[in-house]
């Protein structure tokens, strides 16, 4: 299986990436690429260009150079409906706060309905079946139709990933998704995302601040150094010494994070 996948297009190849801000490069050549089923942790202090990077691998933001391909597709060129390749999962979840979880999710399929039913919020069955199912995959059925700003922290951000599926995405993309979490939320939400990606084939790029959880959910980490890839490596090398071309000094086993 593993094999066979080796032959399949990258679910995400960027290639030779940089942007420059006044002056000032936030990331420079960075190519890497996400296959079928991997979940890649981006890694870096802050300042590193995660950020910049994740922009420009959603489209938020172009270039200077360089470009992202998603499939066999540059995402420059990714327009509408095609978009929805592409799920974004974000630090601060980023809901309709009064609206519920279900249609915070039922959101996802946006990009699949006509834009006037989605306007009028006009979801047929199959779309509000697959919602739930994807509410019940991240444990909060019973939560379908709670208010999404009377959810926990964690809870929200597992509605959020629930629209991602909803969108049944080839990738998804995630800008420190833990970041305002508790540990125990934030674990819970990587081990979904790592559930995506083993169970559905999704590729899944995700930053994080913690190196614990990269070593515990990814299978490949890419580290930034001031605006430059540094590191690309399968989780299982990612060692002391990479540890120190990252963050300088400071033991990755101290207490897991820099
Ligand atoms: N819109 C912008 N305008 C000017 N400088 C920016 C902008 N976005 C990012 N930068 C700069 O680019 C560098 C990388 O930032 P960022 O991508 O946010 O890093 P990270 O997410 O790793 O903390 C930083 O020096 C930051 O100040
Ligand atoms: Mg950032």
């Amino acid at each position: 299986m593993r094999d066979a996948r080796q032959h399949v297009a990258p679910r995400l190849t960027a290639v030779g990436l940089t942007k420059t801000f006044e002056g000032h490069a936030a990331i420079q050549d960075i190519s890497f690429s996400v296959r079928e089923g991997e979940f890649v942790a981006v890694l870096g202090p802050s300042g590193a260009g995660k950020t910049t990077l994740f922009r420009c691998l959603t489209g938020l933001v172009s270039p200077d150079k360089g470009e992202v391909r998603v499939g066999d597709e540059d995402v420059a060129r990714l327009h509408g409906r095609a978009r929805r390749r592409i799920a974004v999962v974000f630090q601060q979840f980023n809901l309709v706060s009064r609206l519920s979880a279900l249609d915070n999710v039922l959101a996802g399929r946006l990009g699949h309905v006509p834009a006037w039913r989605g306007m009028l919020r006009r979801f047929d069955r199959a779309d509000r079946l697959l919602a739930l199912e994807c509410l019940d995959r991240v444990g909060l059925l019973r939560q379908a139709t709670q208010r999404a700003d009377t959810l926990s922290g964690g809870q929200q951000q597992r509605v959020a990933i629930a629209r991602a599926m909803a969108q049944r995405p080839s990738l998804i993309v995630a800008d420190e998704p833990v970041a305002s979490l508790d540990p125990a939320a934030g674990a819970g939400v990587l081990e979904l995302l790592q559930g995506i990606a083993r169970r559905d084939g999704v590729g899944v790029v995700c930053s994080l601040h913690q190196v614990h959880l990269a070593r515990s959910f990814a299978d490949r980490v890419v580290g930034l150094s001031q605006g430059r890839k540094v590191i690309d490596s399968p989780i299982a090398r990612f060692d002391e010494r990479a540890f120190g071309q990252l963050y300088g000094n400071g033991t990755m086993n101290a207490g897991g994070s820099p």
